[in-house]
């Protein structure tokens, strides 16, 4: 039950528009304008995959917390339909196993469980004081560094990076290497052998790592994971992808929101002085949820597969089809965000889905909301003069990237 679209599709693509689109030149922090029309016209429809298959592709806030919830929608990537979003990731999954992220109850829930005690709430408020003096001490080293400066290399990979490390008892001087692996897991534009080589000397370091905690337990995550290895209730591969993930997962996304929102910020001069112009705590939580909403950073949509044949919206999605959710498109839906496309920090944007919903909703979303909301709350009171050193067309975006965000970010004050 496949509806007309009025966006024209791709002729290669077998009558169906190729997904992913492209941004609109000039306009890099709105989403793609044919899959906005998407979801104005069919938001639920079938899209041209860049593997030749045709998932299902799923644009609009509603529809999209209700599969996300759905127990008949899959994360599993072993699914022969399951949309994988780069060539070798398939081969990959086979091979060398997968993460939880990938993966449904009760093994999902199982692995997650082990992991998610030091991102409540409470755990990551008691973390709050030593991230605002590392925030505090980067900003000061930036004020006596070079002027202009790359805000990425700088400030914006550094905090998430180093929070993630403190967490997991990584160490930071293996940053480098850990950064630059992540990256090209993320990035859907290389050879898929390097993707592949990258993923592969990611476990191999947390490997290692683990057999390191095992030896010298300290009091971090990884550790803990070592010793429910050492007690049998992990295996040692699961612990090893589940400590890939978490640091890939911990700083790439975080970094990309805080480059991202900073420039969202710098172009829209009204709201960064409302942020700027305070220090009431309420106004950056606010700035962080709407700007989560507004730049949807995980922009390539969250994969799925149906297990049961589900109706929604006047469709029939058979069982074994693939299904990607949309959430960039979701939150800019109208109909729950109005004058959606306006960035407004002070709106209530808390129903967004850019941490998902459902059993995969973002594990580090609270670690992630104090980051961003100490570094929104103080790189911009600290430096009030900050600005662009460069024009928006010469910032290098992660265009084809799972997870959005510039390569660098030149700034002066
Ligand atoms: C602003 C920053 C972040 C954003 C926008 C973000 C977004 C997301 C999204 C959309 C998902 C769901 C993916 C899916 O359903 O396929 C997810 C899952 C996940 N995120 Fe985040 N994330 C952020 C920061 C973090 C941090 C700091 C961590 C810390 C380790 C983290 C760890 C995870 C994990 C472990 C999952 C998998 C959860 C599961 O499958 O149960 N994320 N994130």
């Amino acid at each position: 039950m496949t509806e007309t679209v009025t966006i024209p599709a791709d002729p290669a693509a077998g009558g169906f528009p190729s997904y992913p689109m492209p941004r609109a030149v000039g306009c890099p922090l709105d989403p793609p304008p044919g899959l906005m029309e998407l979801q104005a016209v069919t938001p639920i429809s079938r899209v041209q995959w860049w593997d030749g298959s045709t998932p299902w592709l799923v644009t609009d806030h509603a529809d999209n917390r209700t599969l996300l919830a759905d127990p008949r929608i899959s994360a599993d990537s072993t699914y022969p339909q399951h949309p994988h979003s780069a060539p070798g990731m398939r081969e990959s999954h086979q091979k060398h196993g997968r993460p939880f992220i990938r993966m449904d109850d009760p093994e999902h829930n199982r692995l997650r469980r082990t992991v998610t005690s030091p991102f409540t709430v409470r755990r990551v408020e008691a973390m709050r004081p030593a991230i605002q003096l590392m925030v505090d001490g980067l900003i000061d080293d930036m004020l006596v560094g070079p002027n202009p400066v790359d805000l990425v290399e700088a400030f914006a990979l550094v905090v998430p990076s180093l929070v993630i490390c403190e967490l997991l008892g990584v160490p930071y001087a293996d940053h480098d290497f850990f950064q630059k692996n992540s990256k090209l897991c993320v990035r859907r534009d290389v050879d898929p052998q390097r993707g592949a080589e990258a993923d592969k000397q990611l476990l191999s370091y947390m490997a290692h790592l683990i057999d390191i905690k095992l030896a010298e337990p300290g009091d971090d995550l990884m550790s803990e994971v070592a010793q429910r290895v050492a007690a049998g209730e992990l295996s040692h591969e699961e612990g090893t992808r589940t400590g890939q993930l978490l640091l890939l997962a911990g700083h790439e996304t975080t970094a990309n929101m805080i480059t991202l929102g900073t420039l969202a910020l710098l172009e829209h001069p009204d709201q960064l002085a409302i942020l700027r112009d305070t220090d009431e705590p309420k106004v950056a939580a606010a700035a962080v949820e709407e700007l989560l909403r507004y730049l949807s950073i995980v922009h390539i949509g969250r994969p799925r597969v149906a297990l049961e044949d589900i109706e929604i919206g006047g469709h029939l999605i058979h069982a074994g089809e693939g299904v990607i959710l949309v959430g960039e498109t979701a939150n800019r839906d109208p109909s729950v965000f109005p004058d959606s496309d306006r960035l407004d920090i002070t709106r209530d944007a808390r129903g967004h889905v850019a941490f998902a919903f459902g059993p995969h909703q973002c594990l580090g979303q609270n670690l992630a909301r104090v980051e961003l909301q100490i570094v929104y709350g103080t790189l911009y009171r600290r430096i009030p003069t900050l600005r662009l050193a460069t024009t928006v067309d010469q910032i290098p975006f992660k265009h084809d990237a799972l997870v959005y965000g510039a390569h660098q970010l030149p700034v002066a004050w």
